[in-house]
Order: C-alpha cells, then structure tokens, then sequence
C-alpha cells in the first residue's frame, strides 16, 4: 500500500515530476495556456501540500462534507474532489464489513487512498458484530480521519442482505453495540450516518430514542442526519432520495436537546449558499452529496421584487430558498466544491481554472490505468467523475457526446482530453470560479414546525437514560 500511496503523493507533490511530464509531448491543455499551467503547479502544489490535514484531529473541522455515494465517491472521484477544494471531507463509498474481512489479502482494492484525500472518512456497511469490529480493525492501517456507519441507505441490494443501513434503526441497541465495537478497534473518531426515521417508525421522539440509545451504549459523538425518512419497501433507492419530505426542523431540534452531540445536516442542500444559510442557523456541519457531483438546483422560479431579478428553489414542501439571480448558475458541483475553502472555510481564494484541473488530474489519471491489471481501472472509471466538470456549460453537450466516443478507443487520459476538450470553449476552460455576491443566503427552515423537545425514551426496555 505504501508504495501506492508514495507515488501517489509524488505525482501530486513533486516538482520534478510535474516539470517532466510538463516537458513531455504536450497537448491541447498545456500547449494553450502552459504559462498558466505552470502558475498553477506552484499554487496548488503549495496549497495541497500545505493544507491538507492528517489523521487524528490536526486539522480543520468537519464543517462541508461530500456525502459517501456509491459507485460515484471512488478514489478517482475524490481526487477531482480534492484537486478542487482542499478542505472539504470527503467520504468514501460504502464498503461492507464483510467485504473487508473476506479480502483480506487485497485490502489495497477497496480501502487504500491517496494522502491528499485527507481529510477522508471510510463508510462501513454491515449487521454482523464480529464481522464489523474485524473490518474495523484492519481499515485502521490506512489512517483514516474518522469510521462512519452507514444507517440510513434503503437500497434494495443492501436492505436484501440482512440487516443493514436504514434497516438497523429499527434495532438502535445493535447501533449501539455496532459502534461500540467499531470504537474499540480503531484510533478515530466514530460517526453514524442516518435518515431522520424509517417506515412508520418515523416520530421525532423515536428519532431522539434513537440518538439516545446509541450515544449511550457507544462513544458515538457525531450523527450525519439525512433529513427525510427512508421507506424500505415500495420505492427505489433513488425515490427514497427524493419523494419522502426533508424535515429540517427535526435536525435543529436534535441540535437543541442533544447539546453534546455533533449533527451533520444532509439532504437537499444543492449549493454552497444553502450551505452558508445552514450553518447560520446553527447546523454544525453540512454535507452534500448529489449537488457535489451532478446535480443542480431541485426546481427554480424566477421571481422579480422591486426591480431585482430572484430565483427561488425548492427547499422543502413549505419552503422556498430564494437568492439573487446571477448570470452564471452557482448551484453546479464546480461551483459548490470550488467554493468550500474560501466561503465555508475562510480560506483565501486561490484562482484556478477547469483546464488546471484537468492538467493534474490526467497526471493522477494516467498514472491509475491499469494499475490493478488489465482495465483496471479503465478509461471510463476514470473519465466518469470529469463529466459533470461543465455542467450547464456552453459546449457541455457536444463534450459528452464526444466523450461518449472517445472513452471507446482512448488509451490513455491525455489523448482523450486531446480529442474531447476542443468541444469546451476556452472562455469556459479557462474561467475561475464566480465570487457569489452578498447577501444570498435564504430563510432556511420554518421555526414554527419545530417539535417539542425530547422527553425521554419512548421505547419501553430500550434506554437507561445517562
Ligand atoms: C448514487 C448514490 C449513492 C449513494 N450511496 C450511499 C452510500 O453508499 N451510503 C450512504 O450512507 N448514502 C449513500 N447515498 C446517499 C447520500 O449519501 C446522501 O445521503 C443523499 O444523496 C442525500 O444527500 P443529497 O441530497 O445532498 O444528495 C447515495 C446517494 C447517491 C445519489
């Protein structure tokens, strides 16, 4: 693993490795714009090198996450990630406990990363006690930042096998004992990702059981809550994502009777506005997911109040996000991961461009084909996190058409950028991020719907209240 890990780090890191692949046969990137090309090596390989945290709490808070999707968050997803914001954390796909535990032997597959992913967070999925302290105990060779628990994915192909993701919130004593078991095999912090309830089972005093019961069986400290509840049967993972209702005011209610938990909020938030707002209303931290990789906004009105051009989105069945209309969408995932370090984080902004990021991520690209055999990975895995990079883009359309094309003979990233990029007008390629304008931030939630605080456990025999 670690000589992975070094090259890795050398092909990000290293001077005289991006000077000589900068001398190689350039093409369309760097022929065009190699004095920028150069520009940014300096400032990004600084800004990486010198931002990018370690495991064990020496860094920045987890205040914007990227939620962990599967088939989406892989290793080559997460370097674009990162090669855009560098403080975001990133979560990695779910990994089944025992998946882990029965690949032993070739653990690097599904749990080695690059160092500059840190700050990273693994998510475990399983029901198996044994099997998940195991898991747990050999992830923690690879420094990970924290080890999450996945409760709250209703996907049929999880769900089939036993009890796993939202599943276990109907046994929160497991929960409890799950994370007790993952904390006593790792050196990390441990976190539980969850929906706000599952089935009927959907009140927030159950929710608050919840919470309790795990917190009090385990050193869990930290809930990412998915704002809607999961249905387990009669709709398709990706329904289960949009059609039961987000609660907001479930999470800040947990915020209030929890006071020594920390609470992610996730679910719906589709820009970094939304993410701003959020925090200013008191979330701990938020997570983002599909708008971190493909999706814009949810649905837009465009409004006019006193002269001022408005866009409204919506945010929940009662609520409306409303922001000023700017002439370039802000809510695609460019613009939402280009805009963590300065607007969440404070950092100052560093100006780069898609075509710098591109430039970096076909040195890590070319350097990933085949490196677990033959096709693996292929050009396509590769490719895959690069195609939303011009979303709503002029240009956008004919480069995917032509991407689509090129991923079938490509042999390497560098030509299939060669033959693809050309779609992209270089006013596009070459654009740094927008600076949002003030003041938009919206109403975030409705207070008058937030419930009566938390009494006590509602679940007979379930809690011994600490
Ligand atoms: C393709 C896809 C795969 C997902 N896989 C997982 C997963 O492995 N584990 C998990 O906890 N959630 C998973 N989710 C749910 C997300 O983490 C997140 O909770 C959900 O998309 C709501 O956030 P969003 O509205 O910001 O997208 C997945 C979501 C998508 C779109």
């Amino acid at each position: 693993m670690s000589s992975a890990i070094n090259n890795l780090r050398a092909a990000f890191f290293s001077h005289s490795i991006l000077t000589c692949t900068y001398e190689k046969k350039s093409f369309i990137i760097r022929n065009r714009f190699s004095h920028q090309f150069k520009r940014f090596h300096s400032s990004m390989g600084k800004h990486l090198a010198h931002s990018n945290t370690n495991v064990n709490g020496e860094g920045l808070p987890q205040l914007f996450s990227v939620a962990p999707m599967m088939d989406w968050t892989d290793n080559h997803y997460r370097t674009l990630a990162r090669l855009i914001s560098i403080h975001a954390w990133l979560y990695t796909e779910m990994v089944v406990a025992e998946t882990i535990v029965h690949q032993k032997d070739n653990l690097d597959r599904f749990l080695a990363f690059s160092p500059i992913q840190h700050p990273i967070v693994l998510q475990i999925g399983g029901s198996n006690l044994k099997n998940l302290a195991k898991a747990t105990e050999l992830a923690n060779a690879y420094s990970y930042d924290e080890i999450n628990l996945n409760c709250g994915c209703p996907s049929g192909k999880v769900a089939g096998h036993g009890c796993f993701g939202a599943r276990l919130m109907y046994d929160p004593k497991f929960v409890g004992d799950a994370m007790s078991a993952i904390a006593s095999n790792c050196d990390v912090p441990v976190s539980v990702k969850c929906r706000i309830g599952v089935d009927d089972r959907d009140s927030y005093n159950e929710l608050c059981d919840f919470i309790h019961t795990v917190v009090s069986r385990s050193p869990t400290a930290h809930f990412i809550i998915h704002a809607r509840k999961a249905l387990l049967s009669g709709l398709s993972p990706a329904e289960n994502r949009n059609v039961p209702p987000l609660k907001y005011e479930y999470y800040f209610s947990l915020l209030r009777d929890f006071p020594e938990i920390r609470f992610t909020i996730n679910g719906g938030i589709t820009c970094i506005s939304q993410v701003k707002a959020s925090l200013r209303e008191g979330a701990h931290s938020v997570m983002v997911g599909r708008a971190a990789y493909n999706k814009s906004v949810i649905v837009v009105r465009y409004l006019e109040l006193d002269g001022i051009k408005l866009l409204a989105v919506r945010w929940s069945p009662k609520s409306y996000f409303v922001a000023m209309l700017s002439p370039k969408p802000l809510c695609s995932p460019w613009n939402t991961l280009g805009q963590v370090d300065s607007e969440i984080y404070g950092a100052s902004r560093i100006h780069f461009s898609r075509r710098q990021v591109l430039e970096k991520y076909q040195i890590y690209g070319d350097s990933e084909l085949g490196k677990y055999g033959p096709n693996k990975p292929n050009i396509r895995q590769i490719v895959k996190p690069l195609l939303h990079l011009f979303h709503s883009e002029p240009g956008n359309g004919l480069w995917k058409r032509k991407a689509d094309t090129a991923m079938r003979h490509c042999t390497t990233i560098e030509s299939f950028l060669e033959e693809t990029l050309e779609a992209i007008p270089d006013s596009v390629l070459d654009s740094t991020l927008p600076i949002i304008p003030p003041g938009e931030e919206g109403v975030f939630f409705d207070k008058t719907l937030l419930p009566p605080p938390y009494k006590s456990c509602q679940v007979p025999g379930l809690c011994v209240r600490v």
